[in-house]
């Protein structure tokens, strides 16, 4: 069979744009002469024309407040530098896609109204989106690790699918500002779905929050911090709205690591925390509708149940560090609650009221006793209570002594890094895979003509 010129040319001309395609690498603002790390303030779309071809881009790009429409750079695969809008937000701002790009330093966006689409974004330092619309959408569907990231507002939707790992916090936020506002400002609620998370060291979820998945998180809490971090964020934090017909149930069923810690707010109706044990958390429940709480939790350095509680079951405690029970709810003694009660460090008559286990028979529960688990120590010294602070619903309450940080991490759970060396390996498989594809294709349309 005879190849066609038309044929030949067509496939010459696929393949010598799929190689160009793959190289072209600019500074963000054309212009610029030098070594010097560019950025690229844009005004409006017609200025991301400069940029057209270029598929690595160095320096920053920062859109600028009068910015009108869409902004789209579905060329460039990878940018040494940063994305950001100016920090009040930029609210011409529409559709924000940039559908090959596979890695980044930083993305700040702000004050967004329009769906944001990194499909086949891979890894990222700081990744930080802020809705205003309560529309709108975010596909991370390839995005395997994050430095830091937060979603803020009401996404219609987040896909992050791949997500195993974030450095340092995972925060998803109904609010802008991670707010709660009670019932009187209504949010669309959002969901957060993570089917792959494993690890990250700090997990948030606050405000209107539906629904939240995470049934492969092993670690939340592994970084070593020094004693000079003043503000160390890690642990796990729940803090949600209020409202009777849209409670949270929060099941972390593979979660064995939490350090720092543990706290919930609001309206979370259960808490199960299926695979913990040993912990050092600090932990602190105190919400406004009654909470079921369900773990295999053995130790902790502080534990704290205020507001409402409906159940509790800690199957395996030991030695809870600083045990402080003030629920507002008169509830059956069963065993965890008797012994939550012998090691409450407020031994004074004026629990007794609350006190359900003043005349319980222990032990009942058969199960623990046969395994051995039901001993108690007694609480720990009376020195914590001069760190503690009493949380207000909307404010962090993190504090942290500093022998704690010196700990070292034993901490099981591999973490998936991607290293420049293969970052660069798979920069260059798929756009070559692309080719070979278009090359087997035009192959074939030469056949035909
Ligand atoms: C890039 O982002 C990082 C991390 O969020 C930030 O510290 C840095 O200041 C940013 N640089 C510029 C030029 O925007
Ligand atoms: C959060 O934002 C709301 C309005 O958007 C404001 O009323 C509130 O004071 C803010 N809260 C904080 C802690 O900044
Ligand atoms: C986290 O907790 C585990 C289990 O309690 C402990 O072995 C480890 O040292 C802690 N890691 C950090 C970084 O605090
Ligand atoms: C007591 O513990 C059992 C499990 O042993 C649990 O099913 C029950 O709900 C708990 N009751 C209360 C009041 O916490
Ligand atoms: C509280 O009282 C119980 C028994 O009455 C006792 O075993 C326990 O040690 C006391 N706890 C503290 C912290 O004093």
């Amino acid at each position: 069979m005879k190849y066609s010129t038309f044929g030949l040319i067509v496939s010459i001309g696929a393949f010598g744009s799929c190689l160009g395609a793959e190289t072209k690498e600019c500074k963000t603002d054309a212009t610029a002469t030098g070594d010097a790390t560019t950025t690229l303030d844009v005004h409006n779309p017609e200025q991301l024309d400069a940029l057209e071809g270029c598929t690595i881009l160095n320096g920053h790009i920062v859109i600028q407040a009068d910015y009108e429409g869409d902004f789209s750079l579905n060329e460039v695969t990878s940018i040494q530098g940063n994305v950001s809008t100016i920090e009040n937000g930029v609210e011409g701002l529409g559709l924000f896609e940039m559908e090959k790009l596979r890695e980044i330093d930083h993305l700040h966006l702000l004050g967004l109204s329009g769906d944001v689409k990194l499909p086949k974004l891979e890894s990222i330092g700081d990744l930080e989106f802020v809705q205003l619309s309560d529309t709108g959408s975010v596909d991370l569907s390839s995005l395997a690790e994050a430095d830091d990231l937060s979603i803020r507002g009401s996404w219609l939707e987040t896909k992050l699918g791949s997500l195993k790992t974030v450095n340092m916090g995972t925060q998803f936020c109904a609010s802008q500002n991670c707010s709660i506002y009670g019932p009187e400002r209504k949010f669309p609620y959002i969901t957060v779905d993570l089917p792959s998370l494993k690890k990250t060291d700090y997990f948030e979820v606050a405000g209107a929050v539906k629904s939240v998945s995470v049934p492969k998180l092993e670690v939340v809490g592994y970084v070593e911090w020094s004693p000079s971090d003043y503000f160390p964020r890690q642990g796990l934090r729940v803090n949600t709205e209020d409202t009777k017909d849209n409670a949270l149930d929060f099941d972390a069923p593979k979660l064995h690591t939490l350090n720092g810690s543990l706290e919930a707010y609001g309206g979370v109706s259960s808490i199960s925390l299926g695979s913990l044990g040993k912990t050092d958390v600090r932990t602190t429940l105190n919400t406004d509708i009654p909470l079921s709480f369900y773990s295999t939790i053995q130790t902790a350095q502080h534990f704290h149940i205020w507001g409402e509680l409906r159940s509790i079951d800690l199957p395996e405690m030991k030695d809870l560090g600083y045990v402080s029970l003030s629920y507002t709810t008169e509830l059956p003694c069963n065993d965890t609650l008797y012994l939550l009660w012998q090691t409450q460090d407020d031994n004074s008559s004026d629990w007794d009221d609350y006190n359900t286990c003043l005349d319980y028979d222990y032990p009942q529960d058969k199960r623990a006793t046969s395994q051995g688990t039901a001993t108690m120590t007694t609480a720990t010294s009376s020195t914590t209570r001069s760190t503690e602070i009493i949380p207000s619903k909307n404010e962090a309450t993190i504090s942290r002594t500093s022998s704690q940080a010196t700990e070292t991490e034993t901490a099981s759970g591999s973490t998936q890094s991607l290293t420049p060396e293969n970052t660069a390996g798979l920069m260059f498989s798929i756009p070559l895979m692309d080719c070979f594809v278009l090359l087997m294709m035009t192959s074939v349309f030469m056949f035909l003509f």
